[in-house]
């Protein structure tokens, strides 16, 4: 039996404490949560992000429950001992919260996800302390919020007035009163990301929210280069998958086509 200790909602508050970053990446599919796992990296969130990245979707509303559940099922045994964040979709959890609670504990008891993420700010409130007080851990997420990107009209930096600023600084300080591990900042400006930080005692995780975030979060595809369309400023290639499966595709089917593979030592 493995010794090795398994991350928790303690150690993620204790980092926070001593001033250690957390590292966390999204995660899809079982290889992948190997390797991350492997690497150090802290916490493995199975974002909607898969509408986009696995999914082929234009963005994250079509993702269903079940959808998740599979990714997420599938992370977790990639990587057994992992902290592991099932993200609820769409619809999951907005419309009725006896629902949202019933679909959240999915994650934990089909998934064997460590906790589940949901965008919102005021309006989940009371559905973030009913959930916590059932025993769901959960992350919120603040600042740009990907589900609402029909409503907003697009992709839009959250905090730039003075009044946005304060609102995600009361709605963080709010989350964590109810009970939240932790919260997300997306796309929000430093300087707001660094007072947020500074207000409450759980960890903030930046996406597009700058240096002084307790930990960052990233979505694998964008750092490895496998979203090739245009790179995001938030994000750092610290690879090109994309260019390097391109070359070993084409060069697979060009020995296919020229009878080049499979040679004699790849047969039997
Ligand atoms: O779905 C996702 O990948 C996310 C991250 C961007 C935080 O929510």
């Amino acid at each position: 039996m493995s010794t090795e200790k398994k991350l928790t909602v303690s150690c993620l508050r204790r980092k926070k404490e001593k001033n250690e970053k957390i590292v966390m990446l999204t995660a899809y599919d079982a290889a992948t949560a190997a390797l991350a796992y492997r690497c150090g990296v802290d916490v493995l969130l199975v974002g909607d992000s898969m509408g986009n990245t696995v999914l082929g979707y234009e963005n994250t509303i079509p993702v269903t429950l079940e959808q998740s559940l599979h990714h997420c099922a599938a992370v977790r045994r990639g990587a057994p001992k992992a902290f592991v964040i099932g993200d609820m979709p769409f619809m999951t959890y907005q419309a009725d919260q006896n629902e949202a609670l019933k679909n959240a504990a999915r994650y934990l008891q089909e998934a064997r996800a460590d906790a589940v993420k949901l965008e919102g700010g005021a309006e989940i409130l009371p559905l973030v302390k009913r959930m916590v007080s059932a025993g769901v851990p959960v992350m919120c997420h603040i600042g740009l919020l990907p589900q609402q990107v029909l409503v907003a009209g697009g992709y839009k930096i959250a905090g730039k007035t003075e009044a946005d600023a304060q609102r995600l600084i009361r709605e963080a300080q709010e989350f964590e009163a109810a009970g939240a591990f932790a919260v997300v900042l997306e796309c929000l400006p430093a300087a707001v990301s660094k007072e947020i930080t500074a207000a409450v005692k759980i960890p903030t995780i930046g996406i597009g929210a700058g240096k002084y975030c307790d930990g960052q979060v990233q979505v694998v595809n964008d750092i490895l280069g496998l979203f090739t369309a245009f790179v995001p400023k938030h994000t750092k290639r610290y690879a090109e998958l994309g260019i390097q499966i391109e070359k070993a595709f084409s060069e697979y089917a060009g020995e296919v086509r020229e009878g080049k593979f499979p040679g004699d030592e790849h047969s039997f």
